[in-house]
């Protein structure tokens, strides 16, 4: 049987390993990201005694070629895990290989993401993430459990309501807002920079969203916050790139998750078919998966020289006005 990886730069190492098994890489086995340490994982499995060549193992063998496996051996908290994106990015990480903590308030949802994953893998932590002991008993909890903290998402967050007028809109929900979205990622990044120093590294990671840079998006309260995400993103990124740690935000448009649909009053097929209708790009619908990849680039080594940055998920809506209808063509050309 023939081997491709000596001839597509796969390295002797692997077509031996892949010849003695009797293997058959195809090139679409090895993509751009096979990179230099997904073959080393790869080869390592290739002579493990233990490989046996079943079905079951080439189909995993298959799926980790295609993956960077960027978070091996990592330590990942996230808030806000035990449902929608937190949940999505928390089994993402750890099909990556990394060790994860569930930081939730909603303790049955956060332990059946952690029983997904593995109870090696994962364990979950009662956490408001607006009162500080709770934040430090987290971190606490992951550098305990784990040894250490590489990777904390500062994911957790609401919406209040929506009302039409500023008049209408009272103090204490504005307040709840800001206290979960903007002061609760403050803490998440206050303690994970108490362990990240002194280990000199680390990605920290906070959910924004395109709210974050237009207005008339969602309401006050979560708008401030989410502008205040960034400021306080790119403060973190000054003061902690001395030390290795990365500091970056996402925005991500609207993702049919419970946050969204109950704010929104819509059922997940409708919301998402609303969005698509006025999104910019068309023909995809944006999925939780789509942003628990960017959390995931930008949590891996792959991304190691990026910080300070506000990573849009939006298929571009945030960079358009769209009453100018520039670019709309004709009904009859396509
Ligand atoms: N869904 C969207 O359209 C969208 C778009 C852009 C940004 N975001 C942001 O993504 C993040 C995740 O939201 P989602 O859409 O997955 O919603 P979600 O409601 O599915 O998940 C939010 C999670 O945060 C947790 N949480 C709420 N308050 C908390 C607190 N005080 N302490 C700890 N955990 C708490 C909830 O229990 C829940 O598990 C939020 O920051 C949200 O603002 C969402």
């Amino acid at each position: 049987m023939s081997c491709c990886c000596a001839g597509c730069g796969g390295g002797d190492i692997a077509a031996a390993a892949c010849r003695s098994l009797k293997l058959r890489l195809t090139p679409s086995h090895v993509p751009a990201l096979f990179s230099a340490r997904a073959l080393r994982k790869v080869t390592v499995m290739l002579l493990d005694a233990r490989f046996s060549p079943t079905t079951t193992t080439s189909i995993h063998l298959r799926k980790q070629i295609k993956e960077p496996l960027g978070l091996e051996g990592k330590v990942a908290l996230i808030t806000g895990g035990a449902s929608g994106i937190g949940e999505c990015t928390a089994k993402l990480f750890a099909e990556h290989g990394a060790k994860i903590i569930i930081a939730d308030i909603q303790d049955q949802l956060g332990q059946a993401v952690c029983e997904a994953i593995g109870s090696s893998d994962s364990i979950y932590a009662h956490c408001d993430v607006t009162k500080e002991e709770d934040v430090i008993n987290a971190i606490d909890i992951a550098v305990a459990t784990y040894g250490k903290l590489d990777i904390m998402l500062n994911n957790a967050g609401i919406m209040d309501a929506y009302k039409a007028r500023v008049i209408d809109n009272e103090k204490t929900d504005f307040e709840r807002v800001l206290s979960v979205n903007i002061t609760g990622a403050f803490l998440g990044m206050k303690h994970a920079a108490r362990v990240m120093v002194p280990a000199r590294g680390g990605s920290i990671i906070s959910m924004a969203s395109i709210a974050s840079n237009i207005g008339g998006m969602a309401t006050h309260a979560y708008t401030c916050a989410k502008h205040a995400m960034v400021g306080l993103t790119k403060n973190l990124a000054v003061e902690l790139g001395q030390f290795g740690i990365r500091v970056n935000c996402l925005s991500p448009y609207a993702v049919a998750t419970p946050l969204a649909t109950s704010y929104l009053g819509l059922d997940e097929e409708t919301l998402e078919k609303k969005m698509h209708s006025i999104g910019n790009l068309k023909g995809v619908m944006l999925k939780t998966d789509d942003v628990a990849k960017a959390a995931l680039f930008l949590a891996s080594d792959e991304a190691k020289y990026i910080s300070g940055h506000n990573l849009f998920i939006d298929g571009g809506i945030s960079i358009v006005n769209p009453s100018f209808s520039m670019f709309q063509y004709p009904d009859n050309l396509s």
